[in-house]
């Protein structure tokens, strides 16, 4: 199995801006941390949580001297299946969903889908050419009181009932990141166009508050949805609501 050189930090900004600052000394690493004071979610989000509770872990490639994936919208998509893989592994038989474009979701007792990770990928270009991708991953492990923003819609393994040790997780996730990064790309996107089961539902648009049906999905992740007035593509700088 390939080797890949590993930091862990009791606190840091974010895990991805650690990643990024090495990533000129490494072809690709791994970097977590014990608790993020800066950590960031998509679309300006903060993603806070508390110290030694959770799941903050960045993986960085070097896109100039080790290319793993082509595709770079391959990214986002191998963080939530690797999430998705990791967490069948430790919450044995709970119901986990993929959620369009970067979150997963896991069912309670009552079968309500709740946030349990999200996903960042961010990459660096030099023109048209990657030199640089960071995939960041925050999974709720043992935090089980969170802040009233997105206390409605977020949970943790712990809140559902299992008791795990998140240094467990964290190999665990990092074997499976790696796992789909070194696997056929057609075939993870493949995979994860089944589990996010998107063609043929009705989804809202956020920004616009219409409604659409999704037609199909593009090989670059966006969705290409309609109505009765007509077209719309829609990529992952979008927030649709939808049901699971
Ligand atoms: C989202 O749901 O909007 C994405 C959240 C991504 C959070 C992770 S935690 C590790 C990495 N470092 C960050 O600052 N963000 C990502």
């Amino acid at each position: 199995m390939l080797e890949v050189p590993n930091f862990q930090y009791e606190r840091v900004s974010s895990t991805n801006d650690v990643a990024k600052e090495l990533l000129f000394k490494y072809d690709c690493l791994v970097v977590s941390a014990d608790y993020q004071y800066n950590g960031r979610g998509r679309k300006g989000r903060s993603w806070e949580g508390e110290s030694h509770k959770n799941i903050y872990l960045s993986f960085g490639v070097n896109e100039t001297k080790q290319e793993f994936i082509k595709n770079k919208i391959l990214y986002q998509i191998i963080g939530c299946l690797a999430v998705e893989s990791t967490l069948s592994e430790f919450a044995t038989g709970a119901k986990i969903k993929l959620k369009y474009p970067n979150d997963v979701y896991i069912a309670n007792e009552k079968n309500e889908y709740k946030k349990i990770s999200g996903v960042l990928a961010e990459h660096s270009y030099s023109g048209n050419i990657c030199t640089e991708s960071v995939l960041g991953i925050g999974i709720n492990i043992n935090q089980i009181v969170f802040d009233k923003s997105v206390a409605e819609k977020a949970t943790s393994l712990k809140l559902l009932g299992y008791n795990c040790d998140t240094d467990n997780i964290l190999d665990s996730l990092k074997s499976n990141i790696l796992k789909f990064m070194q696997s056929n790309e057609e075939e993870t996107f493949g995979l994860w166009k089944k589990k996010i089961d998107l063609v043929g539902k009705n989804i809202i648009v956020v920004s616009n508050g219409v409604e659409y049906k999704v037609d199909t999905i593009s090989p670059f992740g966006t969705l290409l949805a309609s109505n009765h007035n007509g077209h719309i593509t829609i990529n992952n700088g979008d927030s649709i609501i939808y049901e699971l």
